[in-house]
């Protein structure tokens, strides 16, 4: 079911509450939180933005790490009020709580085109546990709802979920719109051949990912360690590589299943191998099908980089979930470079769901060559399931 766009609402003069995910990683500089990647707050500009432009008080709310429902300075939005004010070249007024004194003051202040950003809302026990009473408190903070935090719809909590049954008009913004798009729509009807690129370490966390996928895929390239259950599954020597013994049963499943609906399901023919997981580690290539004794599959190795990227040059849709190594380590990196590399070179449309495979292609500045790089880490993930995700379900229907 459509579900409506703040492009399809007038907003003149009302106060909007958009929540976004501003979840962004941060380091500590002198007992101080320094962002280090504003990614997620730069995509959620698109919204803000044309909110302001067509006159409305904007009221952002977000979550910031996990402070379980206790105030936790570490976690304050202050820093990102500030991040904001920064990008939009505007003030943006901060509440230094999230439905309490200083929220409905500082909402009340606001001018049309304004821009207010609540503390976070995961400092009160009530956002997590998605609490009716703390849903109506948020809702008669605004006018309309618009949710844009793409990579927190997979929460049913209070800022995503529970708070649009108390606002008449419950809208997508333009970064969920444009996610959905790519998750969605482009992947229900991808240009062919669909290649998806799978990696990771655990069969168990991919599972329902890889059902889903097999129902829509031509060619499914399996990395990472999670390739070793699916190796002990075909009677190949995994060495001492990272397997999951209880789940060979699923990888064989998975294989006939795949065979059963015609799809290219291909596992690493050869490895890179180490015996120490670290950096400057001894490393050698893997004799086909199969890890040495003693050794661990870290990679992908040359024959397997070799395969898996003339299946990607030929693709006409690429989707990428997962590394297909350990990547953070240098001498366990090439096979995800360049796979990524391909995938960045490829003429496919290019879309990466998911945390660590996105990780990678930023480190590895192939992030301008994607067609689509989503904001959404498990939110990408449940969606690729075939998941309904409870932030979108609770919108209205168009
Ligand atoms: C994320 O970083 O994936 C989202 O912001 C969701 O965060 P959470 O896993 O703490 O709910």
């Amino acid at each position: 079911m459509a579900k409506l766009s703040v492009r399809d609402i007038d907003v003149k003069g009302k106060r909007v509450l958009v929540r976004v995910d501003f979840n962004v990683p941060t380091e500590e500089v002198d007992g101080a939180q320094r962002i280090t990647d504003d990614t997620r707050i730069v995509e959620s500009l698109p919204t803000i933005n044309a909110l302001r432009e067509k006159g409305a008080k904007v009221i952002l709310a977000a979550h910031f790490g996990r402070p379980k429902g206790k105030v936790n300075p570490k976690y304050s939005l202050a820093v990102v009020a500030e991040r904001l004010s920064k990008l939009i070249n505007a003030p943006v007024a901060f509440a230094t709580d999230t439905v309490g004194e200083s929220a409905k003051v500082t909402v009340a202040a606001l001018k049309d085109g304004e821009v207010a950003l609540l503390e976070n809302v995961r400092f009160q026990a009530e956002e997590e546990a998605n609490d009716p009473e703390f849903s109506k408190k948020l809702a008669s903070l605004a006018d309309i709802y618009v949710n844009d935090a793409f990579g927190a719809a997979h929460r049913a909590h209070s800022s995503t979920a529970g708070v649009a049954k108390f606002l008449p008009i419950a809208a997508q913004g333009l970064l969920m719109e444009k996610e959905l798009k790519y998750l969605i729509d482009e992947l229900a009807t991808p240009d062919r051949p669909f290649v998806v690129i799978l990696g990771g370490s655990k069969v168990s966390s991919k599972i329902t990912v890889i059902k889903s996928l097999l129902e829509k895929a031509d060619t499914i390239l399996i990395g990472g360690a999670m390739a070793y259950t699916f190796y002990l599954a075909l009677g190949y020597p995994v060495g001492k590589s990272l397997v999951e013994a209880d789940k060979v049963d699923l990888a064989k499943e998975i294989l006939a299943y795949a065979k059963e609906k015609g799809v290219k399901f291909l596992l690493p023919v050869d490895s890179v191998e180490t015996q120490e997981f670290k950096a400057g580690a001894k490393t050698q290539i893997s004799a086909l099908n199969s890890v040495s004794e003693g050794w661990a599959g870290v990679d992908i190795g040359p024959e397997t980089i070799k395969l898996y990227t003339a299946e990607i040059a030929s693709a006409g849709t690429v989707l990428w979930n997962g590394p297909v190594g350990i990547f953070e380590i240098a001498e366990f990196a090439t096979g995800t470079k360049t796979v990524g590399q391909a995938v960045a070179d490829s003429k496919a449309k290019s879309i990466v769901g998911g945390g660590d495979s996105v990780t990678a292609v930023k480190q590895f500045g192939l992030a301008p060559k994607m067609t689509f790089i989503s904001t959404g880490g498990g939110a990408s993930l449940e969606l690729l399931e075939g998941r309904e995700l409870p932030g979108v379900a609770a919108l209205t229907n168009k």
